[in-house]
């Protein structure tokens, strides 16, 4: 069955000692506490690899929030997603709406990173998820189906390895939280799209996260809904204190 997961995406939010810190608050956090889903922190690549230095020896795994759609070569600025399992870490997050709105990612250059991540070995947090018009023009299911269509490039196997997360870009940031029937449509849509592209095992096995403003206050509920199996989480994530309540919402 499929995997319950909380995973933190910090942004551009921490220094490298921040970072460090805010590892270790959370390994010190869950140590000797029993939790009922996997534990995921996306760093800024600045601090990959000293934060999975920092939590050896806990559950939590790392990640990063990007990574290059090349291999390697004269890419100057790039971060390979070889580069990123060559720290250790596991994960990395793509196609965060930040980087479809700021950076122009569309599904051509998001199959190439996927393709990336994966001969690498790295689990995709592929992120989906409508603008607030699209919402209000109730085109919000064709924009995610078009989205999704990235990840259907991809071979059953492939795809079964890739985590979604469904981020109304509305509710990030924002303090507007989807009401978590609105966000329950969507993830049951999402997963009903999958059965009928490749099958319903396949959509049965797929983690699909909820992100957008997601906090301890609303994470039971949210995660109460019968296909949102863990959450996205920005603002909440950048301190212990407040990231272990929404980990502790899997009873
Ligand atoms: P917030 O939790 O700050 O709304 O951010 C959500 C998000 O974008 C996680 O990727």
């Amino acid at each position: 069955m499929r995997k319950k997961i909380v995973a933190g995406n910090w942004k551009m939010n921490t220094t490298l000692q921040e970072g460090i810190a805010l590892a270790s608050d959370l390994k010190n956090a869950l140590a000797g506490k029993k939790v009922n889903c996997d534990v995921v922190v996306c760093t800024p690549f600045i601090s990959v690899a000293a934060v999975a230095e920092a939590v050896k020896g806990s559950i939590i795994g790392v990640g990063a929030e990007d990574c290059s759609a090349q291999d390697k070569g004269a890419f100057t600025g790039e971060v390979s997603a070889s580069m990123i399992a060559s720290t250790g870490a596991k994960y990395v997050i793509l196609g965060h709406s930040e980087r479809r709105q700021y950076h122009g990612e569309n599904n051509a250059l998001l199959i190439q990173k996927l393709q990336q991540a994966l001969a690498n070995g790295l689990t995709p947090i592929f992120c989906v998820g409508e603008i607030k018009e699209e919402r209000e023009s109730n085109t919000f299911k064709s924009v995610i189906e078009g989205q999704m269509a990235a990840l259907y490039t991809l071979s059953a196997e492939d795809f079964g390895k890739c985590v979604i997360a469904y981020e109304p870009v509305w509710a990030i940031g924002t303090g507007l939280t989807a009401t978590s029937a609105q966000a329950e449509e969507v993830h049951a849509f999402i997963r009903a799209s999958i059965a009928e592209k490749y099958n319903k095992t396949v959509a049965d096995n797929t983690s699909i996260l909820y992100g957008g403003s997601c906090k301890g206050s609303n994470a039971p509920e949210l995660f109460a809904q019968p296909d949102i199996d863990g959450g996205l989480i920005g603002g909440a994530a950048l301190k212990a204190d407040t990231f272990m309540p929404i980990i502790e919402a899997w009873k």
